[in-house]
């Protein structure tokens, strides 16, 4: 009876999910430690809007990307202008880096986010329609030690957190003179083999054929197994930029597997790219992938300027982490049979003095409150006797005394 006059129920939207609190201790791990490593090697935090103009993705990320063609919550707001959900955070920050001038800084600007990130992909373990990035750019110098500092950042932020086992891939893409004259031989080729590959990999042949490898369709990977490799016909200057990244990155330990087939699905990179990936994820083994962007900036209408960061998925770091941190235990639990308003100012009290107190604000009886105080993990319980005394329980030995009142704060350790 009652389930037909019940108000139809909401549901998070598909794709998405509610951090709820048991979840924070976890997702502040993550926080604290891209902040820690992250700050600590100079990069200032930027925030930018969740939606921008449409027209900085298309340009940015690349008409012919699966982001842009059919990954992006596009509409029009009420004056008619497109606008989208951003799907990634490197053009949003290259279009900030252009309006407010910050070529005229000091160059590197390294730079450093967190934050929501929408793409409409289909939903499953680890991949969602709303999800979370930390992620860090240095705009403004093509030097290869910015590639390998970068690298090695998100490499030591993964070990904090206990993802030290997470395999990175390294490679270079090339300039993009010399990655068009690539394209041009892998076109070639596909088009040899035309007939064993998959027909989405066929329809992208001209518009982007290194896409190929990343197909799983198994025609399409035999091909591709065979297919000449970018990183085989490095030349030049981007031949000694990628050693010089890859000799950084061992004179740090850091180690890398190169991998010819790494492709990323945004169409800005050249030379380096990378990826760390964690096999206990699945399908969704990446966790946080980068690399260069030396023409991102020229491209949304500043100055030409290198530059190269990364992003990682917090919801993935989260999956892989084997043992994310419990939510933080209180210190102290008031406990009262008789004295509630006595209790409330306690606690306000030992709030004041920077503790982390509780009190039960469901009228339990004395022995419910002691399960409440159980519970909440509290390290210590205050119990306020109808007589004027205290006592002070440590809740794990169950050791008991007499406290004075006006002592308690500074037993428990509090300031003044
Ligand atoms: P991306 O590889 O598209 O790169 O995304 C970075 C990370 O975000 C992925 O490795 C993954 O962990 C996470 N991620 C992406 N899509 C989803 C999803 N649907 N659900 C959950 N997690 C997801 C970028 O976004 C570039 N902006 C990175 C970059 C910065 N390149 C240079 N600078």
């Amino acid at each position: 009876m009652a389930a037909k006059n019940r108000a139809s129920r909401h549901q998070a939207p598909k794709g998405t999910f509610d951090v709820l609190p048991g979840d924070g201790a976890a997702r502040a791990a993550v926080a604290a430690a891209a902040e820690r490593r992250l700050g600590a090697a100079g990069y200032g935090r930027i925030e930018t809007p969740a939606f921008e103009d449409t027209g900085l993705f298309a340009r940015g990320v690349g008409e012919s990307t699966d982001i842009v063609r059919k990954e992006m919550f596009t509409f029009d707001d009420q004056g008619g202008r497109s606008i989208t959900l951003r799907p990634e955070g490197t053009a949003p920050i290259c279009r900030a880096y252009i309006e407010h001038g910050m070529h005229r800084l000091p160059q590197p600007v390294k730079l450093w986010y967190r934050g929501p990130f929408f793409r409409y992909e289909r939903p499953q373990e680890g991949r969602f329609r709303e999800f979370n990035q930390v992620g860090a750019e240095a705009i403004g110098s093509d030097s290869p030690m910015v590639d390998a500092e970068l690298i090695i950042l998100l490499d030591g932020i993964l070990t904090d957190l206990g993802i030290g086992d997470a395999r990175l891939l390294l490679s270079s893409l090339g300039s993009p003179g010399a990655r068009a004259e690539y394209r041009d031989e892998l076109r070639e080729y596909l088009r040899d083999h035309e007939g064993e590959l998959s027909d989405e990999v066929r329809d992208r042949i001209d518009s982007n054929p290194m896409r190929a490898f990343d197909s799983d369709h198994p025609g399409t990977r035999a091909v591709m197994d065979g297919a000449p490799r970018m990183l085989d016909r490095l030349a030049g200057e981007d031949d000694e930029h990628f050693a010089e990244v890859r000799a950084l990155l061992d004179a740090a330990g850091v180690s890398y597997a190169l991998d010819g087939s790494l492709v990323r699905g945004l169409d800005y990179y050249n030379r380096t790219v990378f990826e760390f990936a964690c096999d206990r994820l699945g399908a969704q083994s990446g966790i946080g992938g980068g690399g260069r962007y030396d023409g991102l900036v020229e491209l949304l209408g500043g100055p030409a300027t290198p530059a190269v960061g990364w992003a990682a998925g917090i919801e993935r770091i989260l999956l892989a982490m084997e043992s994310p941190p419990e939510p933080e235990a209180i210190d102290v639990f008031v406990v009262s049979a008789k004295e509630r308003e006595r209790a409330f100012a306690l606690v306000a009290e030992l709030r004041d003095r920077g503790l982390a107190a509780d009190l039960d604000l469901a009228d339990r009886s004395f022995k419910g409150q002691m399960k409440q105080a159980d519970r909440s993990r509290a390290r210590y319980a205050v119990i306020l006797e109808p007589d004027g005394t205290a006592k002070l329980r440590d809740m794990e030995s169950g050791e008991q005394r007499d406290v004075d009142r006006a002592s308690i704060a500074s037993e428990l350790g509090a300031g003044d």
